[in-house]
């Protein structure tokens, strides 16, 4: 399991931040509003972190938008969320590829309307050859089911299940595991991310609220992360 690991030793810039964008309901309820106001701040916060994530020379950033976990929300804020996600998909994707931004979408997605897969059909092919940021989606997205899929795939194959093998079949084999993890909204969990790919990610967990989180809070996330040592287990090398 060394395939993914970066040296050891002071960090420096992440090449990979994925993010927990917790607690849009939260900052809706402080203002009195309904949950879709904050899911609204939410998008706004989003398109801010992907530009200042470009701006930092980070190379794939990660966005956890919808859990598996989360159909299980009302109708009413499952069918909200769903529409968000289609007009701002719609509404961001040539501003996107103009800035040389790979698009992935992550998860199981049968359930989502075929109207939203063509979407992410779509945008996945217009931006599959810009080299600037990847920029990760994740909904739909359960860390249980991606290593259960990579584990399905193996046994169709027959072949042996090693730690190696469930690694190739993992939704995002081919991209560096997270540096750095953020949560916002105080939550000290990982509700069900990218379990597998955050083992040996270091943690950054803020009260803030995911609306509320600007390139200020993001610079600060960084600073923190370049200042961790990372041993993967070993020894510091001067040791
Ligand atoms: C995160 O904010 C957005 C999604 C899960 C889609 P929440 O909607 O979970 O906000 P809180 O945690 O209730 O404040
Ligand atoms: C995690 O937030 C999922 C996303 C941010 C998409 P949740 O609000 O669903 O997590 P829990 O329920 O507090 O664990
Ligand atoms: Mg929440």
């Amino acid at each position: 399991m060394t395939q993914h690991l970066p040296p050891l030793g002071q960090a420096g810039i992440p090449a990979h931040v994925a993010v927990i964008m917790d607690g849009n309901g939260r900052w809706a309820k402080q203002r009195l509003r309904p949950r879709a106001f904050g899911h609204q701040a939410g998008v706004k916060a989003a398109r801010r972190i992907v530009r200042a994530s470009h701006k930092a020379g980070v190379q794939v950033l990660t966005l956890f938008a919808f859990s598996q976990e989360n159909w299980q929300r009302p109708p009413t804020e499952v069918s909200l969320l769903i529409r968000l996600f289609v007009r701002t998909l719609t509404h961001e994707i040539a501003s996107l590829h103009k800035n040389g931004v790979r698009i992935r979408f992550i998860g199981n997605h049968d359930d989502f309307p075929e109207e939203l897969r063509k979407l992410m059909a779509d945008a996945e092919a217009l931006t599959g050859a810009n080299t600037s940021l990847t920029l990760v989606i994740a909904v739909g997205y359960g860390g249980q089911w991606d290593i259960a899929q990579a584990a399905s795939s193996l046994c169709r194959d027959g072949l042996p299940i090693t730690p190696e093998a469930i690694e190739s079949r993992l939704v995002v084999a081919d991209l560096p595991h997270p540096d750095l993890l953020i949560r916002t909204g105080g939550e000290k969990r990982l509700s069900n991310f990218l379990i597998w790919q955050l083992a040996y990610t270091e943690l950054h967990l803020v009260e803030t609220l995911w609306p509320d989180f600007d390139e200020t809070a993001y610079a600060e996330a960084l600073a923190w992360y370049a200042s961790r040592e990372r041993r993967f287990g070993r020894v510091p090398e001067a040791s």
